[in-house]
C-alpha cells in the first residue's frame, strides 16, 4: 500500500515536471538530477556542489534542482526518464546499466580489483571507461562521471557468513543484474533481486535474509537496525554512475559543455572524500548503536567460488577481453593489501 501510493506521488511528481518544463523561473532551464540516497549521502552532497558550482557559473540560464531518496522513482525508474529526456540527469549504480549495455558487465564482476587503489585507478582511466561510458548513446544516455560505492559484503538477520556455504538456503537480496544473480548463485545462496527502497522492508518482514552492500546501507537505510552481521567478503566494488541525457548535452553549447564537465569532475572529487568520511561514520554508528558485529572471514572460498563467472563474462562478450587485460596490468600495479 505504502509503495503503491509512494508509485503514485512519484508518478504526480514527475508529470509535474514535465507539464512544468521551464515554467516558474522564466528563460531558466531547470536541470533536473534524481538519486537513491539520503540527503546526507556524499553523492548527495557533491549533486548539490554541482548545483552550487553551474548556479554560479551560468546560473542565469539554468537551475539545477536534485532530488534524492527515490523522489522519482526507482533506480531503473529514473534511468528510462534520462533515456527520454524527463529528467536530466540521474546516479545509476552500474549493475543497472548492465541490462542497458552489456560493456557495463565488466564492472559487475566479483573480485574484479584487486585494491581499492586499483579499482579507483582503472576508473579514473578514461581509455578503459570511454567506449563502456559511450556504449548507451543509441540508448538516449551516456556516462559523464563515476561514483565511489564502495565494497559490497554480505549482510544477514541471524546468521554471520563466515564461508560461502554459510549462505546455503537464504535468501539474499540483490540488484537486477544478471550478473550478480548469476554470482549469487555461484555462491550458494538465492538470489533476490530487488530495488534499493523496497529492502528494509523486505528485511524486516523476513522475505529475504540477508542482503549485500556498503557500510553506509547499514546506518543511512536503516539496514543495520535488522541486520546483526557484516560479513568482509569483499565480493564486488561497483560503482555509481552519474548519466545524462543525450539530447540535453549535446545542446549545450561549447563553453556550457566545459563548465559542465568541470561539474561532473567536482561531483567526483568531493563525493569521493566524502566517502571516506560517511564510511568511517556508518561503521562506527552500526559498531556502537546498532550493534552490528563486523566479521572479517578467509576471503579465498568466496574468490574462488565466483571465478567461473569472469571467464563466462568474457567469452559471451569478447569486446571486454582487453579492457579485462588492463585491469589485471592495475591489479599487479597496485595489488591487495591482504596477500
Ligand atoms: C548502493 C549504491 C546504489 C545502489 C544500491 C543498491 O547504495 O550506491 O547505487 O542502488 O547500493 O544496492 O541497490
Amino acid at each position: 500500500m505504502k509503495k503503491r501510493l509512494a508509485i503514485l506521488l512519484s508518478l504526480l511528481l514527475i508529470g509535474m515536471l514535465i507539464l512544468s518544463g521551464c515554467a516558474g523561473t522564466e528563460q531558466k532551464r531547470i536541470v533536473r538530477i534524481g538519486h537513491n540516497q539520503s540527503s546526507t549521502h556524499p553523492t548527495h552532497i557533491a549533486l548539490l556542489e554541482f548545483q552550487d558550482y553551474i548556479n554560479e557559473h551560468l546560473g542565469d540560464k539554468y537551475v539545477v534542482e536534485v532530488y534524492p531518496s527515490e523522489l522519482l522513482g526507482s533506480q531503473t525508474d529514473m534511468v528510462q526518464l534520462t533515456q527520454t529526456g524527463a529528467i536530466d540527469y540521474c546516479v545509476a549504480s552500474n549493475a543497472i546499466l548492465e541490462t542497458f549495455s552489456k560493456d557495463y558487465e565488466i564492472f559487475n564482476l566479483p573480485y574484479l580489483f584487486a585494491s581499492k587503489e586499483s579499482y579507483h585507478n582503472v576508473m579514473d582511466d578514461e581509455d578503459v571507461t570511454e567506449d563502456i561510458f559511450e556504449s548507451t548513446e543509441q540508448a538516449g544516455f551516456v556516462a559523464v562521471t563515476w561514483l565511489d560505492a564502495g565494497t559490497r559484503n554480505f549482510y544477514t538477520v541471524k546468521k554471520a557468513i563466515e564461508k560461502p556455504a554459510d549462505l546455503k538456503g537464504l535468501k539474499i537480496r540483490v540488484q537486477q543484474s544478471p550478473t550478480n544473480i548469476e554470482m549469487m548463485k555461484l555462491l550458494g545462496g538465492s538470489a533476490t533481486p530487488m530495488g534499493f527502497g523496497e529492502v528494509y522492508t523486505a528485511l524486516q518482514s523476513n522475505i529475504i535474509d540477508g542482503a549485500e552492500n556498503n557500510e553506509l546501507a547499514l546506518t543511512d537505510n536503516g539496514h543495520g537496525d535488522v541486520c546483526k552481521y557484516y560479513s568482509y567478503d569483499m565480493h564486488q566494488m561497483v560503482p555509481d554512475i552519474l548519466i545524462g541525457n543525450i539530447a540535453f548535452i549535446e545542446k549545450l553549447t561549447e563553453e556550457e559543455k566545459e563548465i559542465f564537465q568541470k561539474g561532473y569532475e567536482l561531483v567526483n572529487n568531493v563525493q569521493r572524500s566524502e566517502w571516506v568520511k560517511a564510511v568511517e561514520k556508518a561503521k562506527e554508528k552500526a559498531t556502537n548503536e546498532q550493534k552490528v558485529q563486523f566479521i572479517y572471514p578467509d576471503q579465498m572460498p568466496f574468490v574462488e567460488a565466483c571465478r567461473p563467472l569472469h571467464e563466462k563474462v568474457l567469452s559471451r562478450n569478447e569486446a571486454l577481453k582487453p579492457i579485462y587485460q588492463k585491469i589485471q596490468q592495475y591489479n599487479q600495479k597496485y595489488p591487495s593489501q591482504a596477500e
